[in-house]
Order: C-alpha cells, then structure tokens, then sequence
C-alpha cells in the first residue's frame, strides 16, 4: 500500500536532488517569460538576453515563430530534429527523465507493481533510461510502449535486442481513446504508467482513459498551477501544446485517482512558477 508519507520517505532523496535543482535555476523565470511577450509581440530578443536555463525554449519559441512567418508550422523541418536531440540533452531534460523512472521504479517495489506502461514513448529517450535503470538494477517487469505513432513504435521495437532480458511490447494507443482492448487483456495489474511530455499534446480527458488501465501514474507533464500565462503558452500553442490548467486536473484525477504527491509542489511555493512538472497519483 502506498500512502504520502510513505511515498515521502521513499523518494526523498531524489524529491532534494529535483527541487534544489530547480531552485537553483528557476528564480529568473519571470524575466524569460516577460521577454516570450516581446516575442510574441513580434519584437526582436537576442538570445544573450534571456537566461541560459531557457535557451532551448527560447530556440523553440523562435523557430515556430519565424515558421509562422514562412507559411505554417512543418514538423518536418530539419531545425526541429536538431532541436529535439538538443533539447533531450538538456541537464534539466535528463534530471526530468531519471526523476520520472527512478521515482516508478521505487513505487513499483512499494505497491508491489507487475506492469509498467508508458504513453506517448516517442524516441524512446525516456523508455532507454528506464530499460538501463530496470537492467541495472534487476527489476524485469514487462514494459508495455505505447504511441500513436507507429514509426515510433518501429524504433523502438528494435530495444528488445539491446534489453533481451524484459518483455518489451509495444501498442499504438492514441491516449484520448479508451485503451485497446488488446492491451487490456495483456497487462496485469497492478500497473504503474509513467510519461514524459505527452499529455500536454492531448486533454485533460486522458486520465479517464489512462485510468482504464493503471492503477499509478507518474506524470512528467507541465501543469499550470497559478493560472498566469505567457507569451511562450500561446507560441507553443501553435504546435498543439495546450497549456493544461492544474485546477481542471485535480478535478478528474480527483475522481480516478483520488490520491496524489506534487513531487516539486515546494518550487512553486518558492518561486511562483506558473508550471508543476512532477505528479505521482493512485487510486
Ligand atoms: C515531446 S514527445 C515526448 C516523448 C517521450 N515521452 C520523451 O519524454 O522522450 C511527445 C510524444 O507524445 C506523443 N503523443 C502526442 N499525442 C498523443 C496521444 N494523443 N496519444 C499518445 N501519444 C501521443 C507523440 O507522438 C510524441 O511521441
């Protein structure tokens, strides 16, 4: 059974290592947020005048706007190749990624999981580190990877000769559909999802649908959590990132998943910044 404190107590130590870090670096938040309004109000902001914490966001926010100006948003673009590998590089991006899958691996032990479930895999950038972490540290649960992609899923089908020792399958779920019934059938409970970054891509009716099929989920996902927006919510809104209000989804993970951990609650309380990125919830 798991509980806040004993969810607490057992991850501690990563819950420090992500708050300090974010503490560390969060505090000129404000002024690249401000300076994503001058951008979105066409005004030319050199890089060197934006922290160096947000440079790949300001990279981001840049490109779709000067897309914009070239006639739409294309994601096959070269420049967003780059851009992703780079941002996957990102001290804070692989904090973010060790954070979410230790964090799994230790509730796995703590409830006594049986399956781990990923949504939105993508590169499998996420999936690679919890495949090393499961390895290394001898936890072979089967490892469901899902998308709605199936190119992704062919990528990462090619994991299975470098990991031989988990049972990797891989499903296409688009996460704002019920889960197939297939992969119902296949998991056995109790199932812990984790994600990286995908449910910002979808809506706040996901947790209905994840809930059909776990009974855990560590979200790594941006919730608004103040309600301020900025310039960089309404840029990275032309590429379908919806900014996803945090009081909308407590109020259905209130209903499915009635208990829940904000892993980096203390940076907002500190700093104000507008987003959480860390939920643990169960039911
Ligand atoms: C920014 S990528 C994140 C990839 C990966 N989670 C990681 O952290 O490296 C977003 C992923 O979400 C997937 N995605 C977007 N909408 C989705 C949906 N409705 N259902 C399932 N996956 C979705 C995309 O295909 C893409 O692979």
């Amino acid at each position: 059974m798991i509980t806040p404190e004993n969810i607490q107590s057992t991850i501690s130590d990563l819950q420090k290592t992500y708050i300090d870090f974010m503490l560390e670096h969060l505090s000129q938040w404000r002024h690249w947020a401000e300076l994503s309004n001058s951008m979105e109000a066409g005004e030319a902001v050199p890089i060197e005048d934006i922290p160096e914490f947000f440079h790949t966001e300001y990279e981001w926010a840049r490109i779709v706007l000067e897309m914009e100006d070239q006639g739409g948003f294309n994601w096959n673009d070269p420049r967003l190749g780059k851009l992703f590998a780079a941002a996957a590089q990102t001290p804070f991006y692989k904090l973010w990624g060790e954070t979410i899958t230790e964090i799994s691996l230790r509730l796995a032990h703590l409830a006594g999981v049986k399956t781990f479930l990923e949504t939105g895999a993508g590169r499998a950038n996420l999936t690679t580190v919890m495949l090393e972490k499961m390895t290394m540290q001898k936890t072979f649960l089967p490892l469901f990877i899902t998308d709605t992609h199936e190119t992704v899923l062919e990528n990462i089908d090619k994991l299975q000769a470098d990991y031989p020792d988990i049972q990797q399958e891989t499903a296409l779920w688009d996460i704002t559909n019920p889960p197939p019934e297939i992969l119902l059938h296949k998991v056995t409970p109790p199932v812990l999802m984790y994600e990286r970054a995908t449910l910002t891509y979808a809506n706040y009716r996901t947790i209905e649908n994840i809930a059909r099929i776990a009974d855990i989920v560590v979200l790594g996902d941006y919730f608004n959590y103040t309600g301020e927006l900025f310039g960089y919510d309404r840029i990275f809104g032309k590429i379908g990132l919806q900014p996803l209000m945090f009081k909308d989804i407590k109020q259905i993970l209130d209903v499915h998943f009635p208990n829940q951990y904000i892993v980096d609650q203390q940076v907002t309380d500190a700093v104000h910044i507008p987003n959480i990125s860390l939920i643990i919830a169960w039911k």
